[in-house]
């Protein structure tokens, strides 16, 4: 019988469960290793130069497990390391792409804002569709230092206190429209619907795995890539921590529509 394509997906920490729930929806011929660098997270608020050192090991480990192919599962990541490991690994590595572009082209003239950590808010792939967009003026980013790292605590009380004063900003300023440009806040939904319900939220995930998956068809061309009642999964969690590995299984498996 034919092997399952075997994948790789990286985070910080637990915001690529969020994207591993999404693959999971296609239940695809897929085996997915998941590594989580939790010792090493946050990402978003370390240089550039670490992120693309902790993500290269990440990567590493994962061709340690003979994944096929690499998604950073992290905008952080993505935005600090995706261009250079293309360059040095053999296999495909994919990245994350924050939703901006349906955010803006769906909402014409509206303002849009990107929530992000402070390495995605400064790096050039982010400054490069901002400028393929024309969208300087329409998108307000907020930094979010310390937010996914809530996340990664399991800390939901912290993160909606941390998010009501940017909400409260949000509101005065008349911005309804915000993309979720870390991994991480996309389990923060709830959270922010709760609190401002007219909120029109967008990330990157639909997009990004309509897009791996369609890569991968082609890429396993000649053989087949058949739907499968369930798609394999892995979850390495660089963690001492026992509460990481409880939270993760939370996170998987809550039914909430992330
Ligand atoms: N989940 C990550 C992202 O999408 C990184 C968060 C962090 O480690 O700071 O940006």
């Amino acid at each position: 019988m034919k092997e399952p394509l075997k994948i790789g997906l990286m985070d910080s920490g637990m915001g690529g469960l969020s994207v591993l729930k999404e693959i999971l929806k296609y239940q695809k011929d897929l085996e997915v290793v998941y590594f989580g660098d939790l010792k090493n997270s946050p990402y978003g608020e370390k240089s550039v130069k670490t992120v693309l050192e902790l993500t290269r090991d990440v990567c590493n480990r994962l061709l340690e497990e003979d994944v096929k192919t690499i998604l950073l599962a992290c905008n952080t990541a993505t935005s600090a390391a995706a261009e250079t490991l293309r360059k040095e690994f053999k296999i495909p590595i994919f990245g994350m792409e924050p939703a901006i572009k349906p955010a803006i082209l769906q909402n014409p003239g509206k303002r849009v804002a990107l929530l992000a950590t402070p390495v995605t808010q400064k790096e050039e792939k982010l400054q490069k569709l901002k400028k393929e967009l024309n969208a300087d003026d329409l998108l307000l980013p907020i930094s979010c230092p310390g937010l996914a790292g809530l996340v990664d605590r399991g800390d939901f009380a912290g993160a909606e206190e941390y998010l009501k004063p940017i909400l409260k900003s949000l509101q005065e300023q008349e911005v309804e429209i915000v993309v979720l440009g870390c991994t991480h806040y996309v389990f923060l939904k709830e959270i922010l619907l709760r609190n401002m319900p007219d909120l029109k939220l967008y990330d990157g995930n639909f997009g990004t795995i309509k897009h791996l998956l369609n890569s991968l068809g082609g890429f396993v061309s000649g053989s087949e890539f058949s739907k499968t009642e369930n798609t394999k999964y892995k979850l390495i969690l660089n963690s001492e921590e026992e509460f990481h590995f409880s939270l993760a299984d939370n996170l998987l498996n809550s039914k909430s529509e992330v």
